[in-house]
């Protein structure tokens, strides 16, 4: 655990817990294995199997690596989930410490397979979320906590319970080292709402629209922002915004409206807005159990946001536990190589299907003792 001055040392307590030594000196019985005809040039792999014993294995050649990691781990629903078709697909038999102890194993080997500029998306619902973030500041420290990302998954629910109804579920996001992380800011367009706020007029040609004053507060003594243009003084206090030229530039091209009262206003258009930055509340709906091609499936944007977010073409990324393939699909979609491990033999068929139909090639292995 880390104890420096900026961790709150805190972290939970449950029987059966391993210090992290043991963790990450256990040794696994068995190896892997290749499933098809090895394809060198292909950068992709996939692994069947446990996921503990499995990235130990891979701990050798990947610690340091991975650039980016997400998962959507059980959630400690003591349910069972099939497919479409009624195929078991995984049973989320692990409660309460059991499940704790389960997931914080893997977080720890996670943290080993990271890069010095990795970061790590942990997706989970909001009956255990609170228990693991505390696991997540155990094993990534609470310094390189970055956001706990409400995620709306599906619409409003009207069951007959006596609480709030929850279509939300939590990302946990962390940095190996906050501040190297990767980060590569994307920024949203305007909803409709704001964009109709924030732009009330429309221009016949460039559509919607505001304006802003061509003046600024301070007094400009002697320079040119302070002198008459169109024979028209900055207000009281206030300065031109721009040099008297490019005021008349501004007028040449029809970028400046005047008022009724004669008072000049710069015309800003919503088509020029750079969008806004993205807030930690995001709505990405699953689809249906009855559409989705594995029982858990998660919306293919959310992922392609995140690997857009935290990785670079190239990075290497992981899901380990990766049931459809769908973080692996959008990490190749967007040119990253990526590294998937589910130990559900339905999930494997599910991932070979869904890998064929995009043309996706990858290297299969089956963890064997
Ligand atoms: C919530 S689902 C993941 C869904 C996935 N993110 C998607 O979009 O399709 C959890 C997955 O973890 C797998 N799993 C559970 N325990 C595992 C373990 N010890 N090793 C590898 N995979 C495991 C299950 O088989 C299941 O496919």
């Amino acid at each position: 655990m880390n104890t420096s001055a900026h961790t709150r040392y805190c972290e939970l307590r449950y029987p059966g817990k391993w210090p992290e030594t043991d963790i990450l000196g256990a040794v696994p019985g068995g190896q892997l294995r290749q499933l098809d005809k090895p394809n060198p040039a292909c950068p992709h792999s996939f692994y069947v199997g446990d996921n503990f014993p499995i990235l130990h294995l891979l701990k050798q050649q990947y610690a340091g690596k991975v650039d980016l990691i997400y998962i959507a781990p059980p959630f400690a629903t003591g349910r069972h989930f099939a497919s479409r078709d009624k195929e078991h697909a995984y049973s989320d038999e692990l409660l309460d410490h059991h499940y704790l102890e389960f997931l914080r194993r893997r977080l720890y080997l996670l943290r080993e397979l990271l890069s010095q500029q990795g970061s790590i998306y942990v997706h989970i619902d909001k009956k255990i979320g609170h228990y693991v973030k505390l696991l997540m500041d155990e094993v990534f420290g609470y310094e390189n906590f970055l956001n706990d990302i409400t995620r709306i998954k599906c619409n409003p629910k009207n069951f007959e319970r006596q609480a709030f109804g929850n279509y939300s579920d939590m990302i946990l996001f962390y940095a190996k080292k906050r501040g190297q992380h990767i980060w590569q800011a994307c920024r949203e367009p305007l909803c409709e709402d704001d964009l109709q706020r924030l732009f009330p007029k429309i221009h016949p040609l460039h559509g919607r629209y505001t304006t802003h004053p061509l003046h600024a507060p301070g007094e400009t003594l002697q320079g040119d922002t302070g002198q008459p243009w169109r024979g028209l003084m900055p207000p009281k206090g206030r300065h031109w915004r721009y040099a008297r030229q490019v005021l008349d530039e501004l007028q040449a091209q029809g970028l400046i409206e005047w008022s009724s009262t004669g008072n000049p206003r710069k015309m800003v258009f919503a088509k020029d807005h750079k969008g806004t930055k993205i807030q930690d509340v995001w709505t990405f709906k699953d689809k249906g159990a009855a559409y989705a091609s594995y029982p858990t499936q998660k919306n293919q944007d959310l992922l392609l946001r995140i690997i857009q977010h935290s990785s670079t073409p190239g990075s290497l990324v992981l899901d380990a536990f990766a049931g459809s393939g769908s973080t692996l699909l959008a990490a190749h979609a967007l040119g990253r190589h990526f590294m998937g491990m589910d130990e559900s033999e339905h999930a494997l068929k599910v991932v070979r299907q869904n890998f064929k139909q995009a043309g996706v090639a990858c290297n299969f292995f089956r963890y064997q003792v």
